[in-house]
């Protein structure tokens, strides 16, 4: 039976107002606000004034209120929001990738403890709805990897640099004006709001909580003109992309690294803030799920989903984590990477005889563990070194790359 939910709101922002759009655009479905807990009091809104409280209390206090949609920004007052929330027996919808990530285990009590729910659609590649396909679809393959697009705005940013032309701070600017971004778009660029959505999906497809510290996140800041002319003369393009998968002793390897692909992988085609998920399993192989994974209508959707699923008490089981056997994350495995700046600071990490010099740097192709990357990360920041993993299938297109330079560095 469907059961009857009162709505506290916080935030009124971006994702709120696409709530409030794709709410009051659903034919069928109805559901009432009853209060909205704002930061700013003095911006003009669409909604009646007596709805917006700047106190949260007023909302997490009021015993009317069973349902709260957790829309804000910070992740510091999130946390309090939510966990209070549970605390007080209320279900919850949160899009907040970064409360959900760090504290994983603790929700899952909270949840387990007070017989809630906590949902989190909204938190993972937008209007993709990919956590109840891994919880309901998923739950009994025995899943060998998940990679795919889970950031919008480095991805909308990486196909106007490359496609079209624009620079690096325009397209960011750009991402920023559309609402992709996060506030800090360090977040996105730099690859943690991708690894966030990669350990949220860990839990539900492999059953493991991953600590978002442990798991390796390099970004694309340090694009340049050197991986334009790779485009521009080979077709290989880079997209950034977090990757999780079963390794052969059972164990689990996860990072978010660019990757330099070819004309015929599945990300290929995917641009602008478009996101995507290839869920391979042993049985059905793999499957590629696209979607906008930005802005407020399609975020929006996927909360309207979440708070539809709670009017029938819909709970995630976790059964992957609540019958997983003793798997962690091991960063042993090589990888192929691709490495470039200038010239010298490539030297510095690689020694004299490794860099290839190209036009305007200088690029080093290597084999090297997970570990290794994150042993490096501070320098390879310092030297403001771009780092790049290179699926296999780019590789010989690469090196014919850079033959043109007379200098190839053979990878064994
Ligand atoms: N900043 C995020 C992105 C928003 O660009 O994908 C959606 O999570």
């Amino acid at each position: 039976m469907s059961k009857q939910l009162n709505i506290g709101l916080f935030g009124f922002g971006c994702v709120g107002q696409g709530l409030y759009e794709v709410l009051s655009n659903s034919v069928k479905f109805k559901a009432d606000f009853q209060k909205i807990c704002i930061k700013h009091p003095e911006k003009k809104r669409i909604l009646d004034q007596q709805l917006f409280t700047t106190n949260k209390w007023d909302i997490l206090n009021d015993p009317t209120i069973n349902t709260v949609i957790e829309l804000i920004d910070d992740p510091q007052d999130a946390y309090i929001i939510v966990t209070e929330a549970l605390k007080r027996n209320k279900n919850v919808v949160t899009a907040n990738k970064k409360l959900v990530a760090e504290h994983l285990e603790e929700l899952l009590e909270l949840q387990r403890k007070h017989h809630v729910s906590l949902i989190h659609e909204a938190a993972v590649c937008g209007g993709i709805p990919i956590i109840r396909t891994l919880e309901e679809y998923y739950d009994n393959e025995r899943l060998t990897s998940i990679t795919g697009i889970f950031n919008g705005s480095s991805n909308y940013i990486l196909t106007k640099v490359f496609k079209e032309n624009q620079s690096y701070q325009g397209a960011l600017e750009q991402a920023q004006k559309l609402g992709f971004a996060e506030t800090d778009p360090t977040l996105d660029v730099g690859g943690f709001d991708p690894k966030y959505k990669l350990v949220i999906l860990a839990l539900h497809a492999f059953g493991i909580i991953l600590k978002p510290k442990d798991v390796l996140n390099c970004g694309i800041q340090n694009i340049s003109s050197i991986e334009k002319n790779v485009y521009d003369d080979s077709s290989l393009q880079i997209k950034l992309t977090p990757s999780i998968q079963r390794l052969p002793n059972g164990h689990i390897q996860a990072f978010v690294l660019p990757q330099l692909i070819g004309t015929t992988h599945p990300l290929y085609n995917i641009n602008n803030e478009y996101n995507a998920v290839i869920v391979e399993g042993i049985f059905s192989n793999e499957q590629l799920f696209i979607g906008k994974g930005a802005g407020a209508h399609p975020t929006g959707s996927a909360v309207l989903s979440d708070i539809s699923a709670l009017c029938y008490d819909y709970k995630y089981e976790y059964k992957k984590y609540y019958h997983h056997q003793n798997i962690s994350l091991d960063n042993s495995a090589k990888i192929k990477l691709y490495f470039s700046g200038e010239k010298q600071n490539l030297e510095k990490i690689f020694g004299e005889d490794r860099a290839i010099e190209v036009e305007n740097g200088g690029v080093v192709l290597a084999e090297e563990s997970i570990q290794w990357v994150i042993d490096h990360q501070k320098q390879i920041e310092a030297l403001s070194l771009f780092v790049a993993q290179i699926h296999n299938e780019a590789l010989v297109p690469l090196q014919k790359w850079l033959k043109k330079y007379e200098l190839v560095y053979a990878l064994t």
